[in-house]
């Protein structure tokens, strides 16, 4: 049976001007996957945070292309309808046009991914252009860059106005078809999305965004440690995992599990 049609880059790009609010959620691997595309997202990122979410790193810096590609081909295969997005590993759109058309090539050619996102603006726009005329479609990311935390000094609110709007135009100009806005004021937010023909997908930068996108353990309330004041947990299922488990430990040491109806006769 033939799948049903994805979302394609254009009507992602269409949908600011229709209106049409969009939403986006990151997933890692094929059973979450197919469970966020069912429920009806716009797009799914496979964001370098699994650095952190999946592999349990202190930041997004040490994930490789190789384990970004991993992942990517599981959603990839999972996903029906909803457009994907792949990140661009540290520091592989810092390597050069022709390198990176390298990398982000492999993704697309290697996963069922649609598109790349690359953190940066002004000085990434000759990056993102040489994406765009090789074919391959750029979802920016401006606002607070995960990847430059060193440099950043941490993972702080964004708030230099000229530059973050500097930073939008550019990655537009660029020919970007949409972009991740990362922990700014939200009345910049509103600002920078009026400013722009491209649907802008807040993180922390306020409801006047064209979008948003949550990291899906942070919604899922599967996050241990530290989430982020932007994140918010629609459901608890850390405590519905050690509940069941706790269940099933009590079970086996109590002989309960498993009875006759879990058993061949
Ligand atoms: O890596 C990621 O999950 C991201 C989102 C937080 C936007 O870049």
């Amino acid at each position: 049976m033939p799948r049903p049609k994805r979302i394609t880059v254009p009507e992602f790009t269409a949908f600011k001007k229709a209106g049409h609010k969009i939403s986006m959620l990151t997933a890692y691997d094929y059973p979450t996957a197919q469970l966020v595309d069912e429920a009806g997202v716009e797009g799914i990122l496979v964001g370098d945070s699994l650095s952190m979410v999946v592999q349990g790193r202190e930041n997004t810096l040490p994930v490789t292309l190789e384990e970004m590609l991993y992942h990517a081909e599981m959603v990839g295969r999972a996903v029906d309808r909803a457009l994907v997005v792949v990140d661009m590993p540290f520091p592989s759109n810092h390597l050069g046009k022709y390198k990176a058309i390298d990398f982000a090539g492999r993704i697309l050619k290697e996963s069922r991914a649609q598109a790349v996102k690359l953190e940066g603006g002004v000085e990434q726009a000759d990056v993102i252009q040489a994406l765009v005329s090789a074919g391959i479609p750029v979802m920016a990311h401006c606002g607070l860059g995960p990847q430059s935390v060193h440099q950043l000094g941490g993972y702080r609110v964004q708030r230099n106005r000229l530059d973050l709007l500097s930073d939008a135009q550019a990655a537009t100009q660029a020919g970007a078809f949409a972009m991740v806005l990362e922990c700014v004021p939200s009345r910049l937010g509103a600002e920078i999305t009026e400013s722009i023909a491209i649907p802008t997908i807040g993180i922390g930068a306020g409801p006047s965004c064209d979008g948003q996108v949550l990291v899906v353990s942070d919604l899922l309330g599967l996050t241990s440690g530290y989430v982020p004041k932007f994140a918010k947990q629609y459901a608890n299922l850390k405590g519905t995992i050690v509940e069941a488990v706790t269940q099933y430990r009590d079970e086996v040491r109590d002989g309960v599990f498993p009875s006759d109806e879990h058993g061949y006769a």
